[in-house]
């Protein structure tokens, strides 16, 4: 077997486009015969889910953000084992959906540890999240001020403000929240119809290239808590500040410590009595799975090498085009020098091609590609299209009561 390493992707001409999307890392020999046995094994396409990343991951960011309750965003990978890990770390979970409600329900995660974050929601998602027992939700207007005050007896909410971010892979502000300026006439609204506003959330867009918009959020929230501190008896005492912070996709070591300081020293200039939550997601779970997918078939189309793999843009790759990720990608095998090639996905689709000028060797039918730092939004996105497969999970590092509780759901 031989195993590429590091660079040759940048010594090949890249086309501007989703040939961006991938570089090629050093992955060591030892860590290609577990992924290799592991494929033989359990078959392709596979997402091999490390959950000792999730651990470390988890107490990177909260020794980052001392202080700071972690509400993890269960959209970046809502697994049974990631939730089941996470809390038994005593992290807290943001949910977006009645099928998040639900994994909750079947993880046995209290209604307690659980926040509903998405701003637009249905009368129906509601209630389902009220009768699981969550109490605390998210509005950023009028309309759905109006939606929750019917529920008031029960619920209080979080006005999420917008602060965009163009820089961040995912600009969340384009869709969400409310201006700063518009601030006031929400929390009247809302006082107006008895509904108990207990603080501000914001989200600083996915990925984001800095801290800087954290900071600037925060000391903006800083200036709005001030501004309304005696609002409905000083009732506004928490700030979320959502999630955004980037994972390692170039794997080049990331400092999270360091990244976090700016918005340590923003968070310092809060009122000791505002309670400080995140609803981190990618941070915590893009590092944790590697995709394993096989060559399936191979061509020679106007001169160059096409490799079709078992996994594509349909599949745990679906991040290429909905958010431009670039995933490092590690040829497993192969013979000869580096040439330019197309790798494509599994569908009938021509729209599913991974890259279209990636150097890779000259592989054959059965050789393995791997995509690393493929944990966040690919899980969660995979479709089925075509009636092909989504890749499998397979969970490395549960702990014994993961391991227990697993069993026991598959047994009834
Ligand atoms: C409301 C909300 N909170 C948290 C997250 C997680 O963000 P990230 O994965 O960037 O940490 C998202 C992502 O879409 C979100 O919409």
């Amino acid at each position: 077997m031989t195993v590429r390493t590091g660079g040759a992707a940048s010594s090949v001409q890249a086309s501007p486009d989703v040939s961006d999307s991938f570089s090629v890392h050093g992955v060591s020999a030892l860590q290609a015969r577990t992924w290799r046995r592991l494929a033989a094994r359990h078959g392709t396409p596979l997402l091999v889910l490390d959950l000792g990343q999730v651990r470390s991951q988890y107490r990177r960011l909260t020794g980052a953000l001392p202080g700071v309750q972690m509400f993890y965003a269960v959209k970046a990978f809502p697994h049974p084992a990631v939730i089941t890990t996470l809390a038994e770390m005593g992290c807290h979970f943001d949910l977006a959906s009645s099928g998040e409600v639900q994994l909750m329900r079947d993880s046995g995660v209290e209604a307690s540890r659980c926040l509903h974050t998405h701003p637009i929601k249905s009368d129906r998602e509601i209630v389902a999240a009220l009768d699981f027992g969550c109490t605390r939700f998210v509005a950023d207007n009028e309309v759905e001020i109006r939606k929750l005050a019917r529920y008031r007896d029960k619920l209080d909410i979080l006005l999420r403000v917008s602060f965009p971010n163009p820089g961040a892979r995912c600009d969340l502000s384009k869709k969400f929240g409310c201006t700063p300026a518009s601030v006031g006439s929400l929390l009247e609204l809302a006082s107006s119809l008895k509904l108990n506003v207990a603080g501000f959330s914001f989200h600083a867009g996915s990925q984001v290239p800095g801290p800087e918009m954290h900071v600037h959020a925060v000391n903006q929230c800083v200036e709005l808590l001030e501004t309304y501190r005696d609002y409905a008896n000083g009732s506004l005492r928490t700030l979320d500040i959502g999630g955004g912070f980037p994972a390692d996709y170039d794997c080049s070591g990331f400092d999270i410590h360091g990244f976090c300081g700016p918005i340590r020293q923003a968070l310092s200039r809060l009122p000791s009595d505002i309670r400080v939550i995140a609803e981190p997601g990618r941070i915590l779970v893009a590092s944790s799975s590697t995709a394993l997918a096989s060559v399936i078939g191979h061509a020679v189309r106007g001169g160059k090498p096409w490799y079709y793999l078992d996994d594509g843009i349909y599949g745990s790759y679906n991040g290429i085009v909905t958010e431009g990720a670039r995933y490092p990608l590690v040829p497993l095998d192969g013979e000869g020098d580096l040439q330019p090639s197309v790798l494509a996905g599994p569908t009938c689709d021509s729209f599913d091609v991974l890259s279209d000028d990636l150097p890779l060797p000259s592989l054959k039918v059965g050789d393995l590609v791997a995509g690393l730092v493929m944990g966040a939004y690919t899980y969660s996105t995979a479709t089925t299209f075509n009636g092909l497969p989504a890749a499998q999970v397979l969970v490395r590092g549960q702990s014994d009561l993961a391991r227990r509780r697993a069993k026991a759901s598959r047994a009834g």
